[in-house]
């Protein structure tokens, strides 16, 4: 009997039960066994945290935001914070205790559902470890250089459209500007997406270090054209020209330092305030953009990735993250899947569409 073992890491995105749900149908197809490691990897750390997943345990769970297996964006097992007897943390690597349960579990193959700091780390336990590993790459924020997409991004992107949509009448009614920070992290393509199909007046994204005067003169430029309200997009890692990106504070996501992004809104807001006689409000959409169902497109896309993520482990394609390339699934080495970070384009065709449509880029 074959086992394999399927993990969520990083922060959660819409689609995640979709992955297990295809690995655990597609795994038992074939007669496997699939069991799931809670919140990472700490079902290879401590057997209590390790689940054995049926297609009794799965059903329905398509439909449902989050992870059953639960996340976490702390906890690199290779630099792990323990406390010792004496209560104090200190940080160590779990690494060979996890292989040691790896080996011992009998698992031919470990699945590996995150972004790029939770894929960095499989990509360590298959190269440094010898752990048969296979990626699925997730994350809202889409910024996988080697999928053309990711899960997660479209029911973010959507849920950020309809905040939008829905500030449009309030904004209206009372002349003012609203200002909506949005995820992302150095990514600016839930902005510009939601910017664009939400009818912003004005988007500013990372990639595009922006010019506060601009956006004032397409504010005054829409009074003058009669409409009185302007709606900002902005994203979180988005910065003004000669200034730095605005922090909550210092953040650990797995497998690398991060810091937490947040505040940029406000800021903006704030500069708006200063330079107008707008009345500016701002609102930060945050984990809302994480939460709730897939939407059907990415549904679909976890649920194809899962079942490939499985006709690897078949074919012994230790190493790689499934990924979606030209339309269809395909496998990218998770040295190539977590090297770069793919980033807004000059070139996009999103950005010229964006200003020829008549909205500031900054
Ligand atoms: O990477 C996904 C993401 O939602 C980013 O867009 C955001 O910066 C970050 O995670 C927030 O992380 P946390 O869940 O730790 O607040």
């Amino acid at each position: 009997m074959k086992k394999l073992v399927i993990s969520t890491g990083g922060g959660d995105a819409p689609g995640l039960n979709a992955v297990i749900y295809a690995v655990v149908m597609s795994a038992e197809l074939r007669g496997w066994e699939v069991y799931g490691s809670r919140c990472g990897y700490r079902g290879l750390i401590d057997a209590d945290e390790l689940v054995r997943l049926t297609p009794q345990s799965v059903i329905d769970i398509t439909t449902q935001g989050g992870t059953i297996l639960g996340s976490t964006n702390k906890g690199n097992p290779f630099a792990m914070p323990v406390k010792n007897l004496a209560g104090e943390t200190e940080i160590r690597d779990m690494s060979d205790r996890i292989m040691k349960n790896f080996t011992r579990m009998g698992f031919m193959c470990h699945i590996a559902v995150g972004g790029d700091g939770s894929l960095d780390i499989a990509r360590r336990f298959q190269e440094e470890k010898g752990m048969p590993v296979i990626g699925v790459p997730k994350t809202i924020d889409n910024d996988l250089y080697a999928t053309q997409l990711t899960f997660g991004f479209d029911t973010a992107v959507s849920t950020a459209t309809e905040a939008l949509d829905k500030l449009h009448s309030t904004a209206k009614s009372h002349d003012r500007v609203m200002v909506v920070e949005v995820m992302g992290r150095e990514a600016g393509w839930i902005a510009l997406n939601s910017g664009i199909s939400g009818c912003a007046d004005v988007i500013l994204i990372p990639e595009i270090p922006f010019d506060l005067a601009k956006v004032c003169e397409k504010i005054a430029d829409n009074d003058m054209h009669g409409k009185h309200y302007a709606i900002v997009v902005v994203a979180e890692g988005a910065k003004a020209k000669d200034s730095d990106v605005i922090c909550q504070q210092g953040s650990c996501e797995v497998g690398r330092q991060e810091v937490l992004l947040g505040g940029i809104g406000d800021w903006v807001a704030q500069q708006i305030r200063e330079r107008t006689d707008k009345d500016v409000r701002s609102l930060v959409l945050g984990h809302l953009q994480r939460g709730g169902s897939p939407t059907t497109f990415d549904r679909l896309l976890a649920l194809r990735f899962g079942a490939a993520a499985v006709r690897m482990a078949e074919a012994g394609m230790f190493g790689h993250m499934v990924a979606l390339v030209n339309g269809g699934m395909q496998k990218v080495t998770l040295e190539e899947a977590t090297r770069i970070r793919k980033l807004v384009d000059k070139d996009d065709d999103k950005l010229q569409t964006a200003r020829e449509i008549g909205i500031c880029m900054g």
